[in-house]
């Protein structure tokens, strides 16, 4: 195989998971929402000193204000912003995953 031919299938992947963390990463992730969102939201997230995050309390809702409410946090109550800890990506990922049924 070519050296130019192999370069193109490393770019072709990379453009393919290039908007999904990492296997590993959505390890930590997971982990993340069990023990840290899950502190507050309850586990599973049903609710607790936060609002639920189960799917049907989430339907109603956008992306982008979910996506507002990671990163930002909402100031004047407890939820804090997690933009230093999660990217944008981090924070899509987290919630297709938690409008998953
Ligand atoms: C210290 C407690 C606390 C932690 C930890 C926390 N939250 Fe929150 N969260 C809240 C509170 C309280 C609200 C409601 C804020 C309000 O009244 O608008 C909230 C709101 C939200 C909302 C908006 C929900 C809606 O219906 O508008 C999302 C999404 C969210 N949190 C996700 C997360 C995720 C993901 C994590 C973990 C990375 C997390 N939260 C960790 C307390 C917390």
């Amino acid at each position: 195989m070519s050296t130019g031919y192999r370069w193109l299938i490393a770019l072709v992947c990379s453009v393919a998971v290039a908007d999904e963390p990492s296997p590993q990463r959505q390890q930590v992730l997971l982990n993340l929402l069990k023990h840290d969102c899950g502190s507050c939201h309850g586990l599973p997230p049903k609710g607790g000193l936060g609002p639920s995050l189960m799917p049907d309390a989430l339907a109603g809702k956008s992306d982008a204000l979910l996506l507002d409410a990671i990163q930002n946090g909402r100031s004047g109550t407890a939820m804090p912003p997690w933009k230093p800890f999660l990217s944008i990506e981090d924070s899509r990922w987290l919630i297709e995953r938690l409008r998953q049924p």
